[in-house]
Order: C-alpha cells, then structure tokens, then sequence
C-alpha cells in the first residue's frame, strides 16, 4: 500500500508510554501514526497534516476531553474520533458518543479490540473519502460542463445588451421564475444556460426538457418520479425532474406544448416546493427554479384554453423577450465575424475575409431563423468557400419571407377575400402553415380550420 493510501492515526494522549506503544503496534499493521502527548500540540498537528482517525483520551490533565472533542468536531469534521475512557466512565462514554465520537475504548484495552475498532472506523473513512471523490468528480464534471457552454452571447445592438442585462438580473434572483420568449433560433436556451450558469445554483443541475417531445403518458413520471410498480414498466423507484432539479434550474422548453391535463400538477409543484412521486404518497421537498420558454405568445394559448392564466403569471415572474435577428441589425456582422472565427478554427481553413457585399446582402434579409439560421448559413459556407473571401454567393440567402400580406379587396364579400387573402399567404411563405399563420397575425390551428372550412388545399407538388 501506498504511504498516501494509508489511514493516518493521531494518538493524543499524556501518557508517553501508552502513545509510543500504541503507535509501534500501529506502524506494524498497514497504519500510519502521530503521537501528541499535550492537546496544544495534538491540535497543531491536525491543523498541518491530514489526520484520518483521532484517538482521543478523554481524561488528559487539566482540560476536559469532551472540550477537545467539540473542538475537533467544528474544526476538523472530516477526522473521526475514537475515545478512551476509564473503565466505568460510562456517562463520558454517553457524552461523548452524543457528540459524535464514532467509537470508545475503554482502558486498559487489549489490541484486538483496538484493531476492530479501527476497522469499523477505517471503513467509515474509506466510504466518506469515496463519497468526497465523487462529489469533487461530479462538481468538476458540471464545473467543465458549464464552461464548455457557449456563454458567448455576441450582440452590440441596445436589445440584446438589454437581454443579457436581464439576463444577469434573473441570475441574482436565483428563486424568482423567467420565463424567456422569441422565435425560433433567437437563443432562448442560451440565455436560459447563461441565467443558470452565473446564478448561485451554477454547481447543481441544469436540466432541459422539452415536453412535447415526450408522450403524454409517461409526461407525469418523467416530472414527479414515479414508485416500483406504480404502474406497467415501473420496475423500480424513479426520481422525477423536479427532484433531479433540486437546487438547480429545471428549464421548461416549448412550455406552451405542455398537456393542459398536466399543468394544474405542476403549477402546484412550482407553488409548494414539494412534490409526491406517482404511486405514492410520502411528500418529497424540493428547491428548484423554473426557467421557461417559447416560441408562441402565451396569451393566445391562454385565449385558446390551451394554457392556464394562473400557471402564465407563475412562470412568468421575470419575462426576458429576445427579439428577432431582423429587428436588431447591428448584431450580424458581430456574429457572422464571430462564427466565421468558430468554423475556421473548428475545420482548419485560412483566415477569411468579410466582404462588404456579403454584409450588405444580409442586412438585407429577414432571417426566418434568426441566429440559427446565420450560423448554419456561416458553417456551410466556411465548408464550401474556395478562397479567403466571404461573398454572398457563399451563402445560400432566399428571398425574404413575408413579413405583411398585401391587401387587395377585390370584392366586398367577407368569405371571398377571406379565401383570397389565405390562398397570398400560403403562396408567399411557400405554403408553410406556420409562416402564413404568423403572416396573417392568426394561430396555426386557426389557419387549419379556416383551411378546412373552405376547402383549400396544398397539394403536394406545391409543398
Ligand atoms: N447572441 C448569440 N450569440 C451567439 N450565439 C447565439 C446567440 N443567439 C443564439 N445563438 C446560437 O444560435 C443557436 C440557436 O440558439 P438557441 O437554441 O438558444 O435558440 P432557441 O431560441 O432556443 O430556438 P428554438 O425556439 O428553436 O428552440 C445556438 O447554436 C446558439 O448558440
Ligand atoms: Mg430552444
């Protein structure tokens, strides 16, 4: 066994004769020891050396052995004390197991019952040791976790400086619910990672789900956890998100898909703090903040009946809206020039030139997928391009989506320019439901149903 891999005893006891004996006995087993014969110079050398296991006389001269043990105790909480008592000093023997000593000898004692001693001692240690290993390992894992994230959120323009201003504020409310919103690609997880990541819950866990990606009947487990056999499949006990989250951030994507018959469950979860797993009935306290977001106005979904009013003015405590790329155009030559550095590093290619003409191009267009889209548009272009210039025939632009439909009333009659005004929509945004929706200022499903009603269809040649 390694000198570093060996229990470390400290003997501190007045009696020379006892302590070098003890320690000659030690040294020949697989231990390591330090004698002190005086409190002053026991506790000196806990304060320079790691001490595992303290043996500790409890009637040293003039000073009370339960003093010392407190002492240790609030000093050094990682050394486990055993005591050694007089023969029939059994109320120090109570005293000082209620202070935490983790075994008693009592003298004289023979060597075998301190060998068991300090083998019960000895695994106690290993086991806390192991324990402290991993929580280091797993706070180093979140620690290069969280810096991996890419916390560089690039922008010059007066509303992004603001987003991340808001930012900056929810990370120093750390109990407070945000709730961020913007279209597509705007950042919204990044500025969810970056509240996290610089708020006090930074060590704990971040963790992301997107509950219209899971059905709705595993949706109530998958939160709350559920008990062994609660239901077919359960086949052992499970935590739930919002246990998992304790003392970190659980963020909600896409909240405005979260199953209406769910939401009453966790809006009770986000108010009392406590949570009860499916199949049982024990209450499980948890600390946790929600970060939520979404790409629809939540307002809607609140007219529609697909969301709750109470759970919206729960989540939305901060409201951090990011605005669409096209509304804050001094933020794309920051982050073209910022993803043009990542993809040449990432795929070794020359340093490269920005034109002019390129920038004048996407100042131009109205990036449908925000930041997304320009950094997809960024990475492919580094691939292909030829030279060490940047063009915009490197980059595949579309012409620009609608922003407005043109009105054009060709009639008076409501239905006619109803079906006229669809039929503009769907062509302009090359019959994407989603675009024409937005377009025409109306919810998808609405669009659907007005499809339905009158009859237009998109066939498939025209998708
Ligand atoms: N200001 C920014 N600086 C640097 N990178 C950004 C910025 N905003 C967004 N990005 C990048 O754009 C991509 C999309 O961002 P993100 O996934 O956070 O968007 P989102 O709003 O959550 O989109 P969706 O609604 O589609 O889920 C990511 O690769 C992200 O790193
Ligand atoms: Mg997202």
């Amino acid at each position: 066994m390694k000198a570093e891999d060996k229990i470390k005893i400290l003997i501190l006891d007045d009696e020379k004769q006892f302590t070098e004996e003890l320690s000659g006995f030690f040294n020949d087993s697989d231990y390591q020891s330090i004698e002190a014969n005086t409190p002053a110079a026991g506790m000196k050398i806990m304060e320079s050396e790691h001490i595992d296991i303290l043996i500790l006389d409890v009637r040293l001269p003039g000073v009370n052995g339960l003093d010392i043990l407190k002492e240790v105790n609030t000093r050094f909480p990682n050394i486990e004390v055993i005591i050694v008592s007089a023969h029939g000093d059994m109320d120090t023997v109570i005293k000082a197991m209620r202070l935490g000593a983790f075994d008693y000898l009592r003298k004289p004692f023979r060597y075998l019952d301190i060998r068991l001693a300090i083998e019960r001692t000895q695994k106690f240690v290993q086991l806390k040791k192991q324990l402290r290993q991993t929580e280091e390992r797993a706070s180093l894992i979140t620690k290069s976790l969280g810096e991996k994230i890419d916390r560089h959120f690039i922008g010059i323009s007066p509303q992004i400086v603001e987003v991340f201003e808001q930012a900056l504020t929810a990370a120093n409310y750390p109990d407070v619910n945000v709730l961020i919103t913007g279209e597509s690609g705007t950042g919204k997880e990044n500025i969810a990672r970056i509240i996290h990541y610089s708020s006090p819950r930074k060590d704990h866990v971040f963790c992301a789900v997107n509950s219209s990606a899971i059905t709705e009947t595993l949706l109530e487990s998958e939160f709350f956890g559920h008990k062994k056999g609660s239901f077919t499949g359960a086949i052992s006990d499970k935590m739930g998100f919002f246990e998992v989250c304790n003392n970190g951030t659980l963020f909600l994507d896409e909240i405005a898909d979260m199953p209406f018959a769910l939401q009453a469950k966790i809006l009770r979860a986000t108010e009392e703090k406590v949570i009860t797993r499916v199949g049982d009935t024990g209450v499980i306290k948890t600390d946790f903040r929600i970060i939520s977001a979404t790409n629809h106005n939540l307002l809607n979904r609140v007219e529609e009946k697909k969301f709750r009013l109470d759970l919206m003015h729960r989540l939305n405590t901060l409201h951090i809206h990011i605005p669409p790329l096209r509304e804050r155009k001094d933020d794309i030559q920051p982050l073209l020039a910022h993803f043009a550095n990542l993809f040449t590093s990432k795929y070794k290619k020359p340093n490269i030139e920005i034109s002019r003409e390129l920038l004048d191009a996407l100042y131009k267009y109205d990036f449908p997928g925000n930041v997304r889209e320009l950094r997809n548009m960024t990475e492919r272009a580094i691939i292909l391009c030829k030279g060490n210039v940047l063009g915009s025939g490197d980059f595949m632009i579309h012409p620009s989506h609608p922003a407005k439909v043109a009105v054009r009333v060709e009639s008076i009659s409501l239905k006619k320019n109803e079906i006229s005004l669809i039929q503009q929509a769907l062509k302009l945004s090359r019959y994407n439901i989603q675009e024409a929706a937005d377009a025409l200022g109306i919810h998808r499903d609405a669009l659907s149903r007005k499809m339905k009603k009158y009859d237009i269809l998109i066939s498939k040649s025209e998708e």
